[in-house]
């Protein structure tokens, strides 16, 4: 690790003592179809995420994982309950925040330096502090020589990697992702993966994480919140004791195959239920 990241690194740290705190107290949410029906998404969801810690969500398709991500985030609200980020309501989306889609949306006009620097450029940061953050991050995360390249020149797995430092580029306390590796092939998530679990251990942020996958949900995470059918409710909230920092044999390990049977075995139900 560079001097510069150690710097990042201690200044997110001390910060984040009590604003990456995450609280969903009693959060439901209804949409209301075009018939003039309601789909009952989400049902009385509760659960607490500590500074620094890594949570993912998983559960069936439908089940809600996505609505709650953009309700803790303030995209959307819910008609009941409540969300607390470093222990104030949550009414709209907060800077101390940043999102990651499966689908990366950079933006295709601006090279990956630019669209690193976008959220500092809407911050007022001036060019060469922006410069100084984008080329660092490019560098963590090895695309430095395609700096002045188009989303268009990336394969996905590096487009994932820049709408990740483009994340991280504005130091958010919290990071929201969802399904994030989902559309990339077998190979490139599991290396993306890796970099994910060592970067997020080294700047210690908040972490949500909406997934499919089990054993990316175990191998990234502190613990694991698996979710109904719809109404999505929390069906167990799972700790993931296994050591850090983690390397790809841990998923070999005993404990790793253990507890993504477990995930299995509450997911199965729920194939089942529908
Ligand atoms: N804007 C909306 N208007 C109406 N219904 C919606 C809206 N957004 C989500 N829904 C409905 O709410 C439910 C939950 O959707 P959501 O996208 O949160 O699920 P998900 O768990 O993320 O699914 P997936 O795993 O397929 O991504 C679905 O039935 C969906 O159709
Ligand atoms: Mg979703």
């Amino acid at each position: 690790m560079t001097a510069d990241l150690q710097h990042v690194r201690r200044a997110a740290a001390t910060g984040n003592e009590m604003s990456g705190r995450i609280e969903v107290h009693g959060v439901s949410k209804w949409f209301a179809t075009k018939g003039g029906e309601h789909v009952h998404a989400l049902d009385s969801i509760g659960f607490t995420v500590e500074p620094g810690e890594f949570v993912s969500i998983i559960g069936p398709s439908g089940c809600g994982k996505s609505t709650l991500l953009r309700i803790v985030h303030g995209l959307v609200g819910a008609e009941a309950g409540e969300v607390l980020v470093g222990g104030k309501p949550v009414t709209g989306p907060s800077p101390s925040g940043a999102m990651v889609f499966q689908s990366v949306n950079l933006y295709p006009w601006r090279t990956t330096r630019r669209n690193v620097e976008f959220g500092l450029e809407m911050r007022g940061v001036g060019r060469d502090e922006r410069r100084a953050t984008a080329d660092r991050l490019l560098e963590m995360i090895g695309l430095q020589s395609f700096a002045d390249a188009y989303p268009s020149q990336l394969s996905g797995g590096m487009q994932q990697r820049v709408g990740l430092a483009r994340a991280l580029a504005v130091d958010p306390t919290l990071l929201y992702m969802d399904e994030p590796f989902g559309a990339l092939d077998a190979q490139t998530k599991v290396v993306l993966q890796g970099e994910l679990a060592l970067i997020v251990e080294q700047f210690k942020k908040t972490v949500l994480f909406v997934t499919h996958d089990m054993e990316e949900a175990v191998f990234l995470s502190d613990r694991v919140l698996v979710m109904s059918n719809r109404p999505g409710q929390i069906l167990e909230d799972i700790t993931v004791d296994l050591p850090r920092p983690r390397a790809d044999d841990v998923r070999r390990s005993p404990e790793f195959v253990r507890l993504k049977d477990h995930v299995w075995e509450l997911l199965r139900g729920e194939q089942h239920a529908e």
